[in-house]
């Protein structure tokens, strides 16, 4: 009775990751569909802990090592996400990713240590399969989001050699091939912890040249690795919600991988193989190769806006870097107030991490039908009065356009220019993410209004309320 009321919860959790899933394609029902899928994995957790019986028939006993670890586990990844700052989410995902191919890879190790100690002819070379490949995928994927992380708050610096990808190559090669001989030759025990050191080694060698900026398409491929080494465990266990849990992981993280290549017009080979951003082409002041800039005072960028019909909001990078949602919201709400219609116009991959701005400015409450995504934004700047960029840079540089030279040529970016009066927020002169020059701070329609995001937008509510 037990096994059917467990397969029955089973069915619920897997629709619901599956409905979950679904609902995190729509800001209204992303949060809610959270919710849905964390409620239907404490289910299924709660259903192994309680109702799983094993070959012998008995239930599952150590429980105060199991809910010393739920409780552990517990606090210390709440406490973790209530704090995290938005500009760190990229870093805690990769954590978190990584516990989970450390999961995977432990739970291969402790089953092939079952499986051996039973006699070899009962040994079936499938489930050593399974277990050599949750091992494998596992480990890389713990070790190169270690890096990762590492890399993210500044701790691990990007390091390259001469013949890197040749090593790495070899290195997995020989992984994969001892992988195999393992398969047909179980009794080689010692040669599980090769595999495992060799993994290893190789998510570390993987992961370590790749530029620091490229991190969020690393850690959503890592994600999908995750993924399909949990799914690997379902396979072991034959338990279908991690089946379905570590298949829908790995295939949305793959999926999420290709749309973010997509959408900065990347390969994955070039983001894993190839250098980007970093060199700094422009100085921090003045005039630069494309000639001068004219700036606009706090004053003025007051006037115009609360003049204008049609302000559009384009938030980048830098808005998250100053924590200036709040204040963005409260600008929208003045202007409203004077009867000026505000709208944000989002691009795919503003920030760093994909949802980057969705998120932003859900947490400061915006409403999201205010949000246009870039197509419907392009079509909407031909009547706007004022943009106003705020810490956007790569997502509205013309070069994506104009310059099959450039680095993000075919990128597609928000036609900003097409709007009457461009305002531009940012420290300096330097170039964002992909470490270019962007011409269209020096187009006659623009204008500069320098400093921090959140003290100008501060000082120009101030201002507009003053007015
Ligand atoms: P960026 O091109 O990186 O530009 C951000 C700008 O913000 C910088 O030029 C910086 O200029 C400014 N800034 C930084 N701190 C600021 C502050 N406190 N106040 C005001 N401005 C500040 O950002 P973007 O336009 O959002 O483009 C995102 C880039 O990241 C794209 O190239 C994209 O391909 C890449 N990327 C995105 C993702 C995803 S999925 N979102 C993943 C990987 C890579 P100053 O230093 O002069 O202030």
């Amino acid at each position: 009775m037990a096994q059917y009321i467990l397969t029955i919860i089973y069915l619920i959790a897997s629709v619901t990751f599956i409905v979950g899933l679904k609902m995190l394609s729509n800001p209204a029902a992303a949060r809610k569909g959270n919710l849905l899928a964390a409620a239907g994995m404490s289910m299924a957790i709660l259903g192994t802990i309680f109702l799983y019986k094993d070959e012998t028939g008995a239930y599952l006993h150590n429980y105060a090592w199991i809910f010393g670890g739920l409780l552990i586990g517990g606090i210390v990844g709440t406490l973790a996400a209530k704090k995290v700052q938005m500009t760190a989410m990229p870093e805690m995902v990769s954590l978190f990713n990584g516990m989970g191919g450390a999961c995977a890879a432990l739970i291969s190790m402790v089953e092939f240590n079952h499986l051996v100690s039973e006699p070899l002819e009962s040994i079936h070379h499938s489930k050593v399969l399974i277990i050599v490949l949750g091992l494998l995928i596992g480990s890389v994927s713990f070790a190169g989001s270690m890096i990762a992380w590492g890399k993210l708050n500044g701790r691990v610096k990007d390091k390259s050699f001469a013949g890197q990808n040749i090593i790495n190559i070899m290195v997995l090669a020989l992984a994969v091939l001892l992988g195999i001989y393992l398969t047909l030759q179980p009794q080689h025990a010692l040669l599980m912890y090769v595999i495992f050191f060799l993994s290893i080694v190789y998510g570390i060698l993987f992961v370590l040249p790749i530029g620091g900026a490229d991190m969020p398409v690393v850690i959503s491929l890592l994600n999908s690795f995750t993924g399909v080494a949990a799914a690997c465990g379902g396979f072991l266990y034959d338990n279908k919600v991690m089946l379905t849990g570590g298949i829908l992981v790995g295939a949305a993280g793959t999926l999420l991988t290709i749309l973010m290549c997509k959408a900065m017009n990347r390969s994955l080979k070039n983001v894993l193989i190839g250098s980007f951003g970093g060199q700094t082409t422009a100085s921090a002041s003045g005039a630069t190769s494309q000639g001068s800039y004219k700036e606009i005072s706090l004053s003025d960028t007051a006037m115009v806006m609360s003049y204008a019909n049609k302000v559009m909001i384009v938030p980048g990078y830098g808005l998250a870097v100053a924590q200036a949602q709040h204040t963005c919201h409260e600008l929208e709400k003045i202007l409203t107030e004077k009867g000026v219609e505000v709208k944000y116009a989002i691009h795919p991959v503003a920030g760093r991490m994909p949802g980057h701005m969705n998120v932003l400015l859900a947490e400061a409450d915006v409403n999201y039908e205010k949000l246009m995504e870039m197509e419907q934004a392009n079509d909407e700047f031909a009547t706007t009065d004022v943009v106003l960029i705020l810490g956007a840079n790569d997502v509205v540089n013309p070069a994506a356009k104009t310059d099959p030279a450039s680095p993000i040529y075919g990128m597609p970016i928000l036609d900003v220019e097409l709007a009457k009066t461009v305002i531009v927020n940012k420290r300096s002169m330097k170039p964002g993410y992909a470490g270019i020059e962007n011409e269209l701070f020096f187009k006659p329609k623009t204008s500069m209004l320098f400093g921090d995001a959140k003290k100008v937008l501060q000082d120009l509510c101030a201002e507009i309320k003053n007015s």
